[in-house]
């Protein structure tokens, strides 16, 4: 079976090398690895819940389609899409949001954080949270199931969504699954040694931190101007430096191989300059992002280009979710109305077929074969025990028209053979 694996980007910001680094290279290289099936997108509804600036909101999808792009994504091999487009997603955003729990949704951080701060500050706990806030972690979740993905590539961050969605898949599956599991259960994948870049401060990187490094704006000198304001401590060059305490050198390291590792701390605890030392990484990540910087700018320049791989992307998505969705809905009863399959054929049946009856009267016994519609067909010589009755109603049962000439049977008025013939091919076992 294939491996699915699923990631997205809020659309709000401009990329910056966190993102890069943290979400879009490792994603890009699970996508290549052979028997994974990738689903990769811009998460433009998460993005509605941050931001209110539609401007923004467009320009920060293209750059980050564009960065998908020019960094190299298959996009024949994995599927790339937009959120928005997907319209089963906010449909089964609600499946999942009325088995949500509120009390689990109360504890997601983001929502959280934003309540602790305004009772921090003496305001009501939910001033200027909206329901999307709130609802964050089952628009993630839909996003996820929605693909049934098995892995998840996210920072350390996010960690806290991915289990909540796996929590709403079990409980979906225990409800509506009726045995089988309709949902898979995501597995959060961190990189350990990228998953916090680092931003110019030390904080880790991130556009609510105003800390971060641009990818491609500004070109090679946004990067170099960048790198500079990347804080160190003031040993003078000629000292001996700190590798393990420089986040100059965790951003370094997040583009060199081992031994360009071992190289540079080397030159740093032998008393390389901070200033050279710059120079040295905005080199090294030069040499990966000059290349894409050129596709990025041509991208860029051809909006419609993309506006067809991310349509494109949206059909691929859709051939999967489609169907899916129309296996859930079934799952939770928003069915077809069509006849509904309900305890009366039985009764049906019984009125339809012809049946044996065995009666006493006058302290003999009796039986008689009667049509559905109430003829007699067969009626019995007297018995003079019930039990002799009961063996030729068996007997005529299983051997049916074969043991009529032998029983102590006459056929009703106007009854042929064939209609008794018929009748008991009915009961035939
Ligand atoms: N919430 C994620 C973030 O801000 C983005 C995101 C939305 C996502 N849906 C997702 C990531 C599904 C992984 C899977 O980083």
């Amino acid at each position: 079976m294939t491996h699915r694996v699923l990631t997205g980007i809020t659309t709000t910001g401009t990329p910056h090398l966190g993102n890069y680094v943290g979400a879009i290279r490792p994603a890009i290289a699970a996508s290549r690895e052979p028997g994974v099936e990738s689903f990769f997108f811009l998460a433009d509804y998460h993005a509605l819940i941050k931001c209110d600036e539609p401007a923004r909101i467009e320009r920060s999808r293209l750059e980050i389609a564009a960065t998908w792009i020019a960094a190299g994504l298959d996009t024949d091999r994995a599927t790339f899409y937009r959120q928005s487009d997907i319209v089963e997603i906010p449909e089964l955003t609600w499946l999942l949001t009325c088995v949500a729990s509120k009390g689990l949704m109360n504890r997601a951080h983001a929502y959280k954080a934003a309540a602790d701060a305004n009772v921090a500050a003496g305001e009501d706990v939910d001033a200027g949270i909206t329901m999307g806030l709130f609802s964050y972690p089952i628009l993630m979740a839909a996003d996820i199931l929605m693909f049934n993905a098995h892995r998840v590539p996210v920072g350390r961050d996010q960690v806290q969504h991915i289990e909540m969605a796996r929590d709403l898949a079990q409980r979906f599956n225990h409800l509506f699954g009726a045995g089988t599991d309709l949902f898979v259960l995501p597995e959060a994948a961190i990189d350990e040694r990228v998953a916090m870049l680092p931003g110019l401060d030390g904080r880790k990187m991130s556009k609510s931190y105003d800390n971060t490094v641009p990818l491609f704006e500004g070109g090679a000198k946004g990067l170099r101007d960048a790198i500079a304001r990347v804080v160190t401590d003031s040993r003078l060059p000629g000292e001996p430096k700190n590798p393990e305490e420089s986040h100059l050198v965790s951003i370094f390291e997040a583009f060199a191989s081992d031994a360009e590792r071992t190289a540079f701390r080397a030159e740093l605890t032998a008393g390389m300059g901070w200033g050279d030392a710059k120079a040295h990484v905005v080199e090294r990540i030069e040499r990966d992002m000059g290349p894409l910087r050129e596709r990025y700018a041509d991208l860029i320049a051809h909006p419609e280009r993309i506006e067809e791989t991310l349509l494109d992307g949206a059909r691929k998505a859709r051939a999967v979710a489609a169907p899916f969705l129309a296996e859930l809905r079934d799952a939770v009863g928003l069915r077809r109305m069509v006849a509904v399959a309900t305890a009366t054929p039985r009764k049906v049946i019984n009125v339809k077929l012809p049946t044996f009856k065995q009666y006493s009267e006058a302290g003999k016994f009796y039986f008689k074969l009667a049509a559905a519609d109430g003829r007699v067909l067969l009626q019995s010589a007297a018995f003079e025990s019930g039990r002799d009755a009961g063996q030729w109603v068996a007997r005529l049962k299983s051997d049916g028209a074969a043991a009529v000439p032998d029983a102590p049977v006459a056929h009703g008025d106007g009854v042929s053979a064939q209609d008794v013939a018929d009748a008991l091919a009915a009961l035939a076992p």
